[in-house]
């Protein structure tokens, strides 16, 4: 079986999902791995450091020698046309976007496994991309920030004077919102946060940080432990709670999402008005249509003296570690495809 991974779209997305060591793994599997030329070399790793690998020119000859194709993205249309009857296609492949792609892909009878629709169990956490990146997008969206910010996060009390400590309020604690806590929390900040999740209290509070309560009687969480969409009063009642803690805040973290939904609109224009100049909103939720008003896609907006930051791959400022656990989960993934002994 070969395993086959052309080089993404370098203009939107760095990663990449086969590394140096996963290919050795996936060798040592009994498998062949298939690159396009200079695959890694954007980081630096050129084609010598992947040994026993067989190098292309072309990504279409590669696809067409290939049984399995290992992703980041979706491949555009013009790729499709070379996969060969009863391949396999893994990646981060966004159905919902990539309708049409994909039924011509099954049309073909190529077999694509999106990964983000795995689901969340135990014995699938080493394959879940949503979790290997949530949880990067969560540390770097607070390292943007802080670097956004004009001034300094942790409490310094000096013969100069003391320096308070900045506030952070994190919107949505799941996987990315409980990394940003603890990235936070490491930098000397003072943490607060809220989910509509009320599992999340425990573990909010577990990372040193502060639980925001909407008091409400429906049960806000789905059997597969998502957040539900909320209602109108639901909305109101955490409007008038974070109210306050917003205007407090230095910077706020907007990770909280619906999966198949657009993003819940949860800080509001008047919130934004009433924080101090100089804070920071950082809308990971952004591509979904964002957590925070004004927030756009690739843009610093600026509201008097507000920074709202929305950035749409934010895994381009860290894609050789999103790379290495993205390699590591598709590597998961086809050890669990493949056996060594059957073939
Ligand atoms: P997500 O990315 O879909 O959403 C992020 C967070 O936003 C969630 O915590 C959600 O409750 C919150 N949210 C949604 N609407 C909100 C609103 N209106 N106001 C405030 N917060 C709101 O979630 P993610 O990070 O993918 O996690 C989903 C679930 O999967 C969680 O329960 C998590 O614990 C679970 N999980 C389980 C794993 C396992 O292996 N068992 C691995 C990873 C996650």
């Amino acid at each position: 079986m070969i395993v086959g991974s052309v080089k993404e779209d370098a203009l939107l997305d760095k990663r990449i999902s086969i590394t140096p060591d996963t290919a050795k793994n996936l060798t040592d599997l009994g498998l062949k791995v298939y690159l396009e030329k200079k695959y890694a070399e954007h980081f630096g790793i050129s084609d010598e450091n992947y040994k026993n690998v067989k190098f292309f020119d072309n990504p279409n000859e590669l696809i067409k020698n290939s049984n399995l194709l290992a992703q980041v993205n979706c491949p555009s249309t013009n790729l499709i046309e070379n996969f060969k009857e009863n391949s396999i296609i893994l990646g981060i492949l966004n159905p919902h976007k990539n309708k049409e792609i994909l039924n011509n892909l099954v049309q073909k009878k190529v077999n694509p496994f999106s990964l983000e629709l795995l689901p969340r169990i135990t014995r699938a956490q080493s394959m879940d991309v949503l979790s290997s990146q949530a949880n990067l997008a969560g540390y770097r969206a607070v390292i943007e920030s802080v670097y956004e910010f004009e001034k300094a996060i942790p409490m310094m009390m000096t013969a100069a004077g003391t320096v308070p400590a900045a506030k952070v309020l994190v919107i949505g604690a799941g996987v990315a919102g409980l990394q940003a806590i603890a990235t936070a929390k490491r930098l000397g900040a003072i943490v607060s946060a809220t989910d509509v999740r009320t599992a999340s209290k425990e573990q909010v509070e577990s990372l040193g940080g502060k639980f925001l309560t909407v008091e409400s009687s429906e049960n806000l969480e789905t059997k597969g432990g998502y957040a539900k969409e909320v209602g109108e009063d639901f909305k109101k009642k955490q409007a008038q709670m974070l109210e306050k803690a917003v205007s407090n805040s230095d910077i706020i973290i907007c990770t909280a999402l619906i999966p198949g939904k657009p993003a819940p609109r949860i800080i509001s224009e008047k919130m934004i008005d009433s924080m101090k100049q100089g804070s920071v909103i950082f809308d990971l939720a952004v591509t979904q249509g964002g957590n925070a008003a004004y927030s756009e896609a690739d843009k610093t907006v600026v509201k008097k003296g507000v920074k709202i930051i929305g950035i749409s791959n934010v895994m381009n400022r860290l894609p050789v570690t999103a790379s290495s656990l993205y390699a590591k989960n598709i590597f998961s993934f086809i050890r669990n495809l493949y056996s060594k002994e059957k073939k």
